[in-house]
Parts: C-alpha cells; sequence; structure tokens
C-alpha cells in the first residue's frame, strides 16, 4: 500500500470517502480526502457515488474526470450493481470515452456490487487498487476486467413459449427494433404493445408513396399550394418527417400482423414517469399481463466529453434510463419470461463524441446482469450493437464507420441475431456485443 504513495480520495461521497480513507489506513498506507486532486499519483474519485440521479452523477463524474490532470491516474467509483436500479452507474462506458477523446488523461472506472455495508465496499476498493491501469467490476466473487462480452453463436435449441405472450416494446414501432420486433412475431405469434412518441399522421390521399425524407420534401415543396402543405421549408421539413414516422409506425403494425400477430401502438413519451405508469396500468388492464419487455426506444445527443452538459446527458439517459426503471416498476416481474434490451457496442468499447450515450448504456449492461442474476427464470439478454444499416446510423454516421473499416449490420442480419439470442441463448449469456469491435478491450 505504502508504494501506491498518498492516495487522494475526493470528497463529493464523504461516507464513502471515509470509509476508504479508513481501510487505506489499516492497510498502512496514506491517504487524504480533497476536494479535487491537488498533486499527481493515484486519486479515487466518489463523484459516481453521490445520491442524484444516473444522468446528474454521471455528468459529474464526467467533470470531475476532465478536471483531473493528466499525472493523475484517476480511478472512478461506482456501483455495477445495488438494490435500487436508480443507484447503478455507467461509468466503465464513460472512461473508454474519455480515454478514445483525451490521450492525456489516466482514467479508468472501478466498479462494484454494493454489499449493503459502506465499510465492506471500502475494503474491497482498495483490495484493488494495486492492480494494473484498466477498468474493474469487483463481484462477490472477486475482482475482473470489465469485458462485457459473450460470443454470438447460434442458439442449438428453439425454446418453445408457455402461453401466449404479450410482449411490451419500447421504440418498436420504428428503427431497427422495429425490425428485431417483427421478426420476434414471426417466431412467437401472441401480442405486441409498441411504444413511442411520435403520432401516426395518416398519409394524404394525394400525395404518392414515398420513403426518403429528401425527396419527400421535394414532393411537399412542388405541391406548396395544397391546403395540407404548410408554407415554410422548416415546417415542411417537420411535415415530411411526421408523415415518414406515421408511414413506418402503420407498416410495422401490418408487418407484425401479417405474420400472425397482435399488433397496437402507444403514443406515450417513455421518459416521462408520471405518463408511462398511467398508460401502462391502463395497458395492462386492456391486454393482461406483460409476459415479454423489449426496451428499444433510444436518443442520441451526441458531443466532445469538453462540450457535453447536463442536458445532453438528461436527454440520452430519458427514455434508456428514466424509461427502463418507469416500465420495470411497473410490470409484474415474475411474469416476464423474456427481456430484451438494446445497448450498444459503444458501452464497451467506448465511442468518439458518445461518452453519455456510452454511460447510458453501459447502465443498461450492468442492470441486465443485475436482473439475469437475480431472476434466473427470466431469459434477460443486453445486445450490444454494432453500427446497424438503419435506424439512428444516418448517412453521415455510415461513412464515418466506414472510415474506421467498421462494417454495418444488415437490417435482416440483426433481428435474426436478435431473436436467436433472446429466445434460446443460455442463461447465463447475458450481454452479447454484435458486430465488429473497434476497442482493444
Ligand atoms: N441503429 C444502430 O446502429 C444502433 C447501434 C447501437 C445501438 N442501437 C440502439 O438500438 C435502439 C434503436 O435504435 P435505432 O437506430 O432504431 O434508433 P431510431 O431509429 O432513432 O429509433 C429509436 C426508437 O426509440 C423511440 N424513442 C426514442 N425516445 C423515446 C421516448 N422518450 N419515448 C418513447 N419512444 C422513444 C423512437 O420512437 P419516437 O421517435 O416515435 O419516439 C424510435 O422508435 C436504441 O436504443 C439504440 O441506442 C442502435
Amino acid at each position: 500500500m505504502k508504494r501506491l504513495g498518498l492516495i487522494q480520495i475526493t470528497s463529493a461521497a464523504p461516507e464513502y470517502a471515509e470509509a476508504i480513507q479508513d481501510a487505506i489506513e489499516a492497510n498502512g498506507g496514506d491517504a487524504k480526502i480533497v476536494s479535487a486532486p491537488q498533486h499527481p499519483g493515484l486519486c479515487l474519485f466518489t463523484e459516481g457515488l453521490v445520491e442524484r440521479a444516473p444522468a446528474e452523477r454521471d455528468y459529474l463524474a464526467l467533470q470531475a474526470a476532465l478536471q483531473s490532470y493528466g499525472d493523475v491516474h484517476a480511478v472512478m467509483l461506482n456501483r455495477a450493481a445495488a438494490d435500487a436500479l436508480h443507484d447503478i452507474g455507467g461509468l466503465s462506458g464513460l472512461c473508454r470515452s474519455i480515454r478514445i477523446e483525451r490521450s492525456d488523461k489516466q482514467v479508468f472506472a472501478l466498479s462494484f456490487h454494493d454489499t449493503h455495508s459502506i465499510h465492506e465496499d471500502a475494503r474491497n476498493i482498495v483490495r484493488a487498487l494495486s492492480l494494473p491501469r484498466d477498468d474493474y467490476t469487483l463481484t462477490q466473487r472477486g475482482v475482473c476486467r470489465d469485458v462485457p462480452s459473450e460470443e454470438v453463436s447460434p442458439p442449438p435449441t428453439s425454446a418453445s413459449l408457455p402461453g401466449t405472450p404479450v410482449w411490451l416494446v419500447s421504440g418498436g414501432a420504428r428503427g431497427v427494433t422495429a425490425d428485431c420486433t417483427i421478426e420476434l412475431a414471426r417466431r412467437t405469434g401472441g401480442s405486441f404493445i409498441l411504444l413511442g412518441r411520435s403520432d401516426v399522421t395518416s398519409w394524404p390521399s394525394w400525395l404518392e408513396p414515398e420513403t426518403d425524407l429528401k425527396a419527400l420534401r421535394g414532393a411537399l415543396a412542388r405541391n406548396k399550394s395544397h391546403p395540407d402543405v404548410p408554407p415554410t421549408p422548416k415546417e415542411i421539413d417537420r411535415y415530411a418527417r411526421k408523415l415518414l414516422a406515421g408511414a413506418e409506425i402503420t407498416s410495422t403494425l401490418n408487418a407484425i400482423e401479417a405474420v400472425g400477430a397482435r399488433a397496437r401502438y402507444v403514443q406515450v413519451d417513455i421518459g416521462n414517469q408520471v405518463g408511462l405508469r398511467a398508460e401502462i396500468d391502463r395497458l395492462v388492464t386492456e391486454e393482461g399481463t406483460i409476459t415479454g419487455l423489449i426496451h428499444g426506444a433510444g436518443v442520441l445527443s451526441d458531443g466532445l466529453v469538453d462540450q457535453l452538459d447536463l442536458n445532453s446527458f438528461e436527454t440520452v439517459f430519458a427514455p434508456k434510463v428514466t424509461g427502463l426503471e418507469t416500465i420495470l416498476s411497473c410490470l409484474d416481474l415474475q411474469a416476464l419470461t423474456h427481456i430484451g434490451l438494446f445497448s450498444s457496442a459503444s458501452a464497451v468499447f467506448g465511442n468518439q463524441g458518445q461518452a453519455n450515450y456510452a454511460a447510458a448504456n453501459t447502465w443498461l449492461n450492468n442492470v441486465a446482469v443485475q436482473l439475469a442474476a437475480t431472476m434466473p427464470a427470466t431469459q434477460v439478454k443486453a445486445f450490444c450493437w454494432g453500427p446497424w444499416h438503419g435506424g439512428m446510423v444516418d448517412d453521415a454516421l455510415a461513412r464515418m464507420f466506414a472510415e474506421r473499416g467498421i462494417g454495418l449490420i444488415t437490417r435482416p442480419e440483426g433481428a435474426r441475431i436478435f431473436a436467436d439470442q433472446l429466445l434460446n441463448a443460455p442463461h447465463d449469456q447475458v450481454r452479447f456485443v454484435v458486430g465488429d469491435e473497434w476497442g482493444d478491450v
């Protein structure tokens, strides 16, 4: 312990800081509690343990990491498992993203499973401090490098579901979650309730069908004398997007019905806890107990780490984190046979411009592991997708991935992998990286 020199501990979470200082001193080391690191060497940051909402906590951790000097070896503490999902962090994805963007920073995550005793947590943390610089997770079984990836392999058998499933799918009417949902409907039948914010604006009978935004804007502009068409280019753009969203939702509903399942769409913002709770209560009354949950809703708010503000974290965390917390709190968890979470390879490898998104998806991965451990009768899978050919990957992002030599997942292939692994992969395979790897994890 002495060879680590004077260890600094930030005071953001004072109870943890004091317990860690005691544990270091009990091991013969020297420790000092500071508001921010004052000299080079090892510094344990407790910002990831403060009692705040996950978005705010991870944002505070980012700010603290950015303010530390390059010769500080920063270890960002956070929980990988805890009774309240709210207390779980996403700092390994965040730290990897910081290291990609800022090679001058020595920032690593040390994530631990909450033991219900701050002093025991502190002792476990201190035992891990002599390890080589890397991201680690401390579990009840010991310490492991944080490499959350299972091989995607063809599952050997095809399990059948008991009874007729009722699936709740956030984000399932649009984007790549829609492809996965249609494939799932083909395999399992049953009922599908799809949640999304967009309304279903019906396609005007006078307008030719069109799926391309630019072409649709052009068609609307050419018909600007029509009373349906708004006057300004900005409003035309908004109207075109609404039409495309409505058409995509309708097409998903039709595709699910065409493979023999039932489908309905519910317009709700899943980041709005009150509205979502009311909707889910109503849906359970109308459709019966939910037996399967797919959580695909997500948005981006990209920016380099120096530019990301709290608002960008809250934007990304609202559907991914708050949305899932609220959904799980409304459902009868015992009745769930399957939970499929749409995460991202950014959580595993980090990604330039996506530290907030990597953190939110790391939270999702941590939650998946915890749910799988506490719900042995439920298939829980987190899909750490690489980029797809579609959804939130627009042409500019697709070009960026191509320049980096990262292939795109095709929509039929992604949907097949999703249904295969969700329905049939062994219970203990929880987190999958799907697509090309781009990091050195
Ligand atoms: N596409 C990829 O390459 C890729 C890669 C890695 C991970 N993922 C993950 O896969 C999931 C789907 O991504 P995508 O590419 O299909 O994105 P997308 O095309 O932008 O679709 C996102 C979906 O989420 C819904 N959504 C977003 N915020 C919501 C909210 N607050 N409440 C309700 N619904 C909401 C959207 O519907 P409305 O807009 O109508 O609300 C839409 O259905 C995301 O979680 C994403 O992080 C995608």
